[in-house]
């Protein structure tokens, strides 16, 4: 059969408030144009993030009454490690109440100034983190991943090139090397197996620990069976298990591939470092066998990590985002390709030439999807990336929309929806207007800036 079904059925469900344009124009109003600033219950179609906002399984949700809520030594941690082992063959794992925790951790051990850690490209609270150390992040994407309309297939890539250079003249100061599966900030690329295997080397040679962000694993495991030459045969399990074989430890949020809607971890093999974590772990997420979840967490990540490799759900998956992807392009609407595997970015800059970059076209574009559609959807331009550390403006490299699309959420009838909603944007672009900022923060503008649309 050609057409790719929802693999699920739903018991559950939640419903979807309506709105008219005419609410949604007051609403808009009322939060100064910052699409944050929003209920949920006022949107139709949240893409805001596919973290934490995925539907769970009934298996989920049964093994949440197995939680065994002890302070130590409870059995659902257990479940959990063993959960992760199986696919992360790491020595130790450290539970954390979410990514972001688990990567504060690794950083105020293998941080601090002087020191500089490259990765394909870092996440933002990863970034956040090292800088927080004193460290520097460096990005060190593969060439393809700057051009939107290449259809390279392993835009995720690292550039081993310029890691191989780095820690020839600097080694001194690297204390890892990391690489984010799939690249987030890249727009939901995969990084291939015969790049991992690269950086793998280059790491070695130089006595280096490799660190992979891994949150969003299974689907770059399914790009590589799809994608890489000689992987077909394989299946995601086996690949999931070569891609963290080739590393000494990872970080992760379960948010995305542990179809959980919390918790994180630490995993490493390095019996010091892990000493060490676990005793920041006590200060700051809780003791070793909870970190800083419920013994219920728990169970609902090792329930979603064995639900996440199945294959004929990761086909559903990414042919969704396909699909999404493919319908705008037949509108005219320019995208990032190939289309992510949580993901679809839309690249509002050449949708709306006429609108300059800070007038911010990509804020036009959210508002004009919330306003036209109820579509809640974000920004990652000029807005987000905009304001220097030394107070000047300068235009973002990019202006893009994000469409980021939660797991087992969805059905194809809200996508068909969504592509309505852009057709009738796209149909009278040109009458979109940029906006100006009359209000912000000092740090992180984009959650809380007000905006005011210009005339
Ligand atoms: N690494 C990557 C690649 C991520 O995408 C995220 C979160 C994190 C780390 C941090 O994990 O949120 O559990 O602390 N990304 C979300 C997003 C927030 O919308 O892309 P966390």
């Amino acid at each position: 059969m050609k057409t790719i079904i929802e693999p699920f059925r739903m018991k559950v469900v939640e419903p979807i408030r309506l709105t008219t344009r005419g609410d949604r124009e007051l609403l808009l109003a009322g939060v100064h144009y910052n699409l944050f600033g929003l209920h949920s219950d006022d949107v139709l179609i949240d893409l805001l993030t596919d973290s934490g906002t995925g539907a769970m399984s009934a298996a989920q949700w049964s093994a949440l009454m197995r939680g065994d809520e002890s302070y130590a030594g409870s059995p659902s941690f257990y479940r959990f490690q063993s959960a992760v082992q199986d696919l992360m063959p790491f020595r130790h794992v450290i539970p954390t109440h979410q990514g972001r925790a688990a990567e504060a951790i690794l950083f105020s051990l293998l941080g601090g100034a002087g020191r500089v850690i490259p990765s394909n490209t870092h996440f933002d609270t990863t970034r956040g983190n090292i800088e927080s150390s004193g460290a520097e992040a460096l990005d060190l994407p593969c060439a393809e991943a700057a051009d939107f309309a290449s259809t390279f297939p392993f835009k995720g890539n690292m550039d081993t090139v310029a890691l191989a250079r780095l820690l020839e003249e600097r080694a001194a100061n690297v204390p890892c090397v990391m690489i984010t599966l799939t690249n987030n900030a890249g727009g939901g690329q995969p990084a291939s197996l015969a790049n991992l295997r690269a950086v793998h080397e280059i790491a070695r040679h130089h006595g280096k620990p490799l660190f992979i962000d891994g949150c969003r694993f299974a689907e770059n495991a399914w790009f590589v069976k799809q994608r890489e030459p000689g992987q077909q045969e394989r299946s995601v399990r086996d690949i999931v298990r070569e891609t963290f074989a080739l590393a000494d430890g990872m970080t992760m949020s379960a948010k995305k591939d542990g179809l959980a809607n919390i918790g994180g971890w630490l995993a490493l093999n390095d019996d010091d470092l892990a000493l060490a974590a676990r005793n920041r772990l006590i200060l700051t997420e809780g003791f070793p066998t909870y970190g800083g979840l419920a013994g219920r967490d728990l169970e609902a990540i090792a329930a979603g990590l064995a639900e996440v490799i199945d294959e004929e759900y990761l086909r559903y998956r990414v042919r969704c985002n396909e699909y999404i992807g493919e319908r705008l392009l037949s509108l005219g609407v320019p995208i990032v390709q190939p289309v992510g595997g949580h993901a679809v970015f839309v690249d509002a800059r050449a949708l709306l030439p006429h609108i300059p970059p800070l007038q911010y076209p990509g804020q036009a574009l959210a508002v004009a999807l919330y306003e036209v559609g109820g579509v809640r959807a974000c920004e990652i331009g000029s807005v987000m990336f905009g304001r220097r550390p030394d107070g000047r403006e300068v235009p973002a490299r990019y202006e893009l929309v994000r469409l980021a699309i939660p797991r087992r959420v969805y059905t194809q009838s809200h996508a068909d929806y969504l592509v309505e909603v852009f057709e009738e944007i796209a149909r009278d672009s040109r009458s979109l207007r940029g906006l100006r900022i009359v209000q912000e923060p000092p740090l992180m503008r984009h959650f809380t800036a007000r905006f005011a649309p210009l005339p």
